[in-house]
């Protein structure tokens, strides 16, 4: 067996750029080399909490949404703020220390509208988009006063009818499609012309001058996302000449747009193969982008608003799951199974994402062997992780998958009515449950029996 090609497991940490760091901030070692975060040590964690377990650490993701405000104070000379885009991962917790970091929060349903309102983010910094918001979304968000993006002319349709009879007017967004063509994954690509998302380009020059004779609307900014996961800063760049175009359009147009919204999109290392720029690189070009794109259209600048959700929140999380089979096809794969998967990380499955993973208690003994890392679910495709060199290990052991902090909780299902996993904050060497663990009778709560089937069986 090879080398272990991983590095050393938290070797080279650099609190200041959190999102360049394939595990938590808070990440070290007990005195017997195990692995601790926050001074909490995982397998303890895993047999307090039970597995699989999502574990945040308040750390990273205090020192993520510091990182991005301190980068525009530093970059951008009008005023800014950056939102959190909760879909990567929407409870409370994560929305309560969001808030009190100063960020706003982008939510697209009722749910993670209701959970950011809940979790103390005030409404005022709080944006709603979505590419087919229900008139009950709509309704919702204008009942506390929430800014709407507006996506397409269904959303103008609703809201003129929601408006009716009201006399203050409601502030949105407009957001289109910038035209932009990215790398990353096929399915998170926002910004080419051929997406679901946003207004087409055509489109914005008639929706602006519509929008000039709606009363009830107040055109606060332009929004624009091309995509997530992506390493380049090129594109970024780009996408601030667009959106100065269309600053210069509506401000023709008269509407005030005192904000432009760039989205979000910067990637995170899940791998000691990838490697992001900085978040403080990421501000730093798209904020002198914008200023530059502004200055030679002789544009005031705007407040420079972003969007990221990955990069705040996905080194902030890791996953514990427990060791249980193992099936060796001779000639083939080894499969070593854990008591979790696609259910609780459908990412590897949806887009081939690669993650980096070792034994909680012996993160630095030497690989034995490369196993496939299988979850429990009824389906081949349920693969954690390929080619995982393994140190040696028994079933029971604890086994720590990094950097699932984004998009995992949030995309988790109940496929094969499995639970949803219970998510612990880590702090200071505080373990604090934050969101409880389904049970599996839980999971029968919806189901209903018509009488006419109940004598059946
Ligand atoms: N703003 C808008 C309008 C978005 O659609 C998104 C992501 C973001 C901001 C945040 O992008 P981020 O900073 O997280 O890249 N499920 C996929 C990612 C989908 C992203 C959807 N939109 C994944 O697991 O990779």
């Amino acid at each position: 067996m090879d080398a272990d090609p991983q590095p050393r497991i938290g070797e080279g940490l650099d609190p200041g750029s959190p999102n360049r760091n394939l595990v938590p901030i808070s990440l070290d070692r007990d005195g017997e080399g195990r692995l601790r975060l926050a001074g909490c040590g995982l397998s303890d964690l895993a047999r307090r909490f039970g597995t699989p377990l999502y574990v945040i650490d308040e750390a990273t993701l205090r020192a993520t949404c510091r990182a991005y405000r301190q980068a525009l104070d530093r970059h951008y000379p009008g005023d800014s703020l950056a939102i959190y885009a909760s879909k990567a991962n929407s409870s409370l917790a994560i929305t309560a220390v969001v808030a009190e970091e100063g960020l706003g929060l982008d939510a697209v349903s009722a749910g993670e509208l209701l959970t950011a309102l809940e979790g103390g983010m005030p409404p005022e910094r709080i944006v709603l988009h979505g590419n087919n918001k229900s008139a009950e979304e709509l309704a919702l968000a204008l009942q506390h006063g929430v800014t709407v993006v507006v996506d397409n002319w269904r959303d103008l349709e609703l809201l003129a009818e929601l408006c009716r009879g009201r006399t203050e007017a409601v502030p949105l967004l407009l957001r289109f499609t910038p035209g932009i063509e990215c790398h990353t994954h096929d399915y998170i690509r926002t910004g080419h012309l051929d997406s679901k998302f946003g207004f087409d380009p055509d489109q914005l020059e008639p929706v602006l001058k519509h929008l000039a004779g709606c009363r009830w609307a107040r055109l606060q900014g332009l929004h624009a996302h091309i995509g997530s996961q992506i390493f380049e800063i090129e594109p970024h760049r780009d996408l601030a000449g667009v959106l100065a175009d269309a600053l210069a359009l509506a401000r023709g147009l008269g509407h005030p747009c005192a904000d432009l919204n760039v989205g979000g999109g910067l990637g995170i290392r899940y791998t000691a193969a990838d490697d992001p720029p900085s978040i403080d690189t990421w501000v730093e070009a798209v904020a002198t982008a914008v200023v530059e794109a502004c200055r030679s259209r002789g544009l005031d600048l705007p407040r420079l608003l972003c969007e990221p959700g990955r990069s705040l929140v996905g080194t902030a999380g890791l996953t514990l799951y427990q060791i249980g089979s193992r099936k060796q096809v001779p000639g083939f794969s080894t499969y070593v199974s854990v008591d979790g998967g696609m259910s609780d990380n459908p990412r590897p499955i949806t887009y081939g994402s690669q993650y980096t993973a070792v034994l909680a208690d012996r993160p630095d003994a030497p690989a034995v062997e490369r196993v496939t890392l299988a979850g429990k679910h009824c389906e081949s495709g349920d693969v954690l992780l390929r080619d995982l060199p393994l140190a040696d290990c028994r079933p029971g052991d604890v086994l720590v998958v990094f950097a699932t902090g984004a998009y995992n909780a949030s995309m988790g299902s109940n496929y094969n009515r499995i639970p949803r996993p219970a998510t612990v904050m880590v702090h200071e060497g505080r373990s604090e449950l934050v969101q409880r663990r389904e049970r599996p009778d839980e999971l029968l709560r919806y189901d209903v029996l018509p009488e006419r089937l109940r004598s059946v069986g």
